[in-house]
């Protein structure tokens, strides 16, 4: 009769036993590393996607330039600056009201426009134009633009941008794109 204690612990190992159930282990561990390796994978690109389409969708989006109506020519008098809107030309699917956009045009005469935008060229707040005063005003920081566009007061490093003008068929046209158009002052 044998005097050895015997071990709760000392029967086969798990290995083992899937060795004997004639599984092949190593395969088995191949299986779900492989399958680790997948579902990470799949995670990674779940959670990453989003951020990649973030950052490239701007240099997705058409960034051509198109004329775009801002009216009739009888909705503006010379001497008047007039906040005018229109529709970006190529506006994200979700866009929603975000896609209208917005000039400050003036009449100068019974054929010529000038048109800027709306963006104050320090930190991109909608400046206002106070006819009073005949500047246009930043809410923000206080910045302050003559009737030209240039800064007079304030953070402003550069002049508001402009965009290009023209008369079509009784209606007023910008040339328009997905930023303003800077031209020469
Ligand atoms: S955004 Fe206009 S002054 Fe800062």
């Amino acid at each position: 009769m044998s005097t050895e204690p015997t071990n709760p612990h000392s029967g086969p190992s798990v290995a083992e036993s899937l060795v004997d159930a004639g599984q092949p282990l190593v395969g088995r561990r191949a299986f779900f590393s492989k399958l680790s390796i997948g579902l990470s994978a799949v995670i990674g690109g779940l959670v990453g996607l989003p951020v990649v389409g973030f950052l490239f969708a701007p240099l997705l989006r058409n960034s051509r330039q198109i004329w775009q109506s801002v009216g009739p020519i009888g909705n503006f008098n010379v001497g008047e600056t007039v906040l005018a809107t229109f529709e970006d030309p190529s506006p994200l699917p979700w866009a929603g009201v975000t896609a209208r956009s917005a000039a400050w045009v003036r009449r100068e005469s019974q054929q010529n426009f000038v048109a800027f935008a709306v963006n104050c060229t320090h930190l991109g707040c909608p400046v206002r134009w106070l006819q009073s005063a005949n500047l246009f005003m930043c809410p923000c920081h206080g910045g302050v633009f003559d009737s030209a566009g240039f800064p007079a007061a304030g953070p402003p490093p550069h002049p508001l941008f402009r965009y290009r003008t023209r008369v079509r068929r009784g209606q007023v046209e910008l040339l328009v794109g997905t930023l303003p158009v800077a031209v020469e002052q």
